[in-house]
């Protein structure tokens, strides 16, 4: 890579966990249309998985995910062991407040601090131009853009569209936990959110009842809990009772074991 910067490359760098499919990959292209080069890493990264969550069972598929990038155009590939990134006594942890609270944050507590912090490191030993996230993971691009202003680190970051299923449901290397009947129920989600959205576009709209709906409507559908469906101005995360000119609803909801996370962009208000 110092190389390619010697050359006056720009380089753009996409950072997953592996198990990779279309979402992960489009944000391959991104990085490829805006930089010279692109490096992908590939890291469960325990950090971010509370003792109880699924590190041991995330799908690992390195060989597999190789092939896919290359076939991308991915550059480079970095995927470290974790004793390459973490020495024995490593002691450091970057937590980002306000969007880094609410939303996921209440049921999954020491998440964004795993996730600032691993990305923080990413970022510093790989020193991109560019790096690209997914807007599938909302709250944790918010996180994401804040560490990377209040931290001065000087690489611009790029938000990707979420990627879906034909019927919905955006993709995720969770999605591989459904059983056939759980799978028939995700697409729910995508729908009472856009439901949710269309409702709150309305004249005179107050999101507290529409939250109730959507609460409702999901575990209609089939859906065993809801975790949240909040509606956010998009830059802060700030929870909204109206649609604003950047409104977001955020949601996230489980399927038994599963817990599937969604979002989508709000028109503003229509006047009434
Ligand atoms: P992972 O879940 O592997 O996701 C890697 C990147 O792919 C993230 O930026 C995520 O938002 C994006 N992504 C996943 N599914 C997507 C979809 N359906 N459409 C668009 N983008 C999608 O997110 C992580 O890994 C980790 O927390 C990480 C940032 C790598 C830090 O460990």
């Amino acid at each position: 890579m110092s190389e390619w910067r010697g050359e006056g490359r720009s380089i753009g760098a996409v950072p997953t966990m592996g198990a990779l499919h279309e979402g992960h990959l489009s944000l391959m292209d991104i990085a490829s249309r805006e930089c010279d080069r692109v490096v992908a890493t590939i890291f469960v990264n325990p950090l971010q998985f509370a003792p109880h969550e699924d590190f041991d069972a995330y799908p690992r598929n390195l060989d597999g995910d190789a092939g896919l990038l290359a076939a991308r155009g991915c550059d480079a590939l970095f995927a470290p062991e974790k004793a390459g990134l973490f020495p024995p006594d490593f002691s450091t942890n970057i937590s980002v407040a306000g969007v880094g609270e609410n939303h996921c944050a209440v049921a999954r507590p020491h998440f964004f601090d795993g996730v600032a912090t691993i990305v923080a490191k990413l970022l510093l030993i790989l020193r991109p131009d560019a790096a690209v996230f997914g807007e599938k993971d909302f709250q944790q691009l918010a996180v994401i853009r804040r560490l990377v202003r209040d931290l001065d680190i000087d690489a611009r970051i790029l938000g990707g569209p979420v990627v879906r299923e034909g019927d919905g449901l955006a993709m995720s290397s969770r999605n591989q936990y459904l059983s056939a009947e759980e799978r028939a129920v995700a697409p729910a989600l995508f729908r009472t959110l856009k439901q949710a959205g269309e409702l709150i576009s309305a004249p005179g709209a107050q999101w507290p009842e529409i939250r109730v709906w959507a609460r409702k409507a999901l575990v209609d559908s089939g859906f065993s809990s809801v975790d949240y469906v909040d509606l956010v101005e998009a830059a802060t995360l700030e929870m909204l009772d109206r649609a604003g000119p950047e409104a977001r609803i955020l949601a996230a909801a489980r399927l038994g074991a599963t817990r599937l996370i969604d979002n989508i962009a709000v028109a503003a208000a229509r006047a009434g």
